[in-house]
């Protein structure tokens, strides 16, 4: 049931806080601050190498763990989309981790990149939200998101769950290797914990996204931008507004840009830019003016700092809280969905049911 919201997605975008919370329960232990995984029989500190496989939003997903595992665990990552991995004779080495992402646990490609992987010999874990899906039947280490069901087509708190679990079992996987000691893994835990209350933050900020909305809808074409663990933010952003708004949209490394989108800029183009402040901020400043000095239209996603520094002359900025690095994906999630949402109301689309789309791909 829809309550009092006018589609599911919109729904399912308001129910994160509660959801990423319900999650984080079954991984991290509030009492001792630690990260535990609900069922592990197998020695994570033996894991060598990573594979990480999904599609669409979930493959999105596993891009942001990837800078997680390595910069936690120092565990190199493979990922791939599902539909190429299966094609290009991966080198799985024995002894390998490989990680499915999936919200439907049914996606074909993913499912058979798994059993893929299964012949070869990887232990294969699977973070699915489905948990009678084929995926978690299948899975030796079943790693359940606890979004429960989620209609629109569109996929939303399924995203920031994956992360919230992903971002557990790097810290997990880290502090088994011994490459995290105690107080960072408390740390961890902390910072995860503060994010429901930062996506609630998040969401506050609906109405001046709704407001900005009617600036977007016209576009044919929108660049986003982000760099490090922002950059799949990016493309998931792009995704949103292609799937449900059909305005094309393209998700760049901003300092990729330089290497060939810029030609595109022009005032007709929006450019959103996602750059919470810290350490990357100002290389993100140099691409905004590169954008700005061809007539581009910035609307610009950060944080107070960050949209002081670099706010003024932007069509547009959507302010979002201070957070700490770690779990800035699953806040700068909030508001490339609701764009994406509020774009796709003034447009009139089918936002639940976007066109020649399905909730689950079952061919391959
Ligand atoms: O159920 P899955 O997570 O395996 O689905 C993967 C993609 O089909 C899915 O994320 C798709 O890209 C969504 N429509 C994105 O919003």
């Amino acid at each position: 049931e829809k309550g009092n919201y006018r589609h599911f997605m919109q729904k399912e975008i308001f129910e994160q806080p509660t959801v990423v919370a319900q999650t984080l329960n079954s991984y991290v232990r509030q009492a001792d601050e630690s990260v535990a995984l609900p069922q592990i029989d197998f020695d994570l500190t033996a894991i060598k190498r990573i594979t990480i496989v999904a599609c669409g939003t979930s493959f999105y997903a596993g891009m942001v763990a990837k800078y997680w595992f390595e910069t936690f665990a120092r565990v190199p990552v493979d990922i791939d989309v599902a539909s190429e991995f299966r094609y290009r004779e991966p080198v799985l080495e024995d002894g390998g981790l490989a990680i499915f992402i999936s919200q439907s646990g049914e996606t074909a490609d993913t499912l058979a990149a798994l059993r893929h992987c299964k012949e070869n010999g990887q232990t294969i874990a699977a973070v699915v939200n489905v948990p009678t899906s084929t995926m978690a039947r299948e899975a030796d280490l079943l790693l359940p998101t606890h979004a429960g069901p989620e209609i629109g087509v569109a996929s939303t708190k399924a995203f920031t769950c994956q992360l919230a679990v992903l971002a557990a079992v790097a810290a997990h996987m880290a502090v088994k290797k011994g490459k995290m000691s105690r107080e960072e893994e408390q740390e961890v835990v902390r910072h995860l914990l503060e994010a429901p209350a930062c996506l609630n933050a998040a969401l506050d900020h609906d109405d001046d996204i709704a407001a900005m909305a009617p600036l977007i809808a016209p576009a044919r074409d929108v660049l986003y931008l982000g760099r490090g663990q922002d950059y799949p933010l990016a493309m998931e952003g792009a995704l949103k507004l292609k799937e449900i708004s059909y305005i094309h949209a393209e998700g760049y490394a901003s300092g990729e840009m330089k290497h060939g989108p810029i030609a595109l800029i022009d005032e007709a183009v929006p450019v959103i830019v996602l750059a919470p402040s810290g350490p990357l901020f100002e290389k993100t400043v140099s691409n905004m003016q590169e954008v700005s000095a061809r007539g581009g239209k910035i609307v610009l996603i950060s944080d107070a700092e960050g949209l002081a520094e670099a706010g003024d002359g932007c069509l547009a900025t959507i302010e979002m809280p201070k957070v700490h690095p770690l779990i800035a994906p699953l806040v700068y999630a909030v508001p490339v969905q609701l764009l994406a949402y509020h774009v796709a109301v003034v447009k009139g689309t089918d936002v639940d049911q976007p066109r020649n789309l399905a909730k689950s791909v079952t061919v391959e």
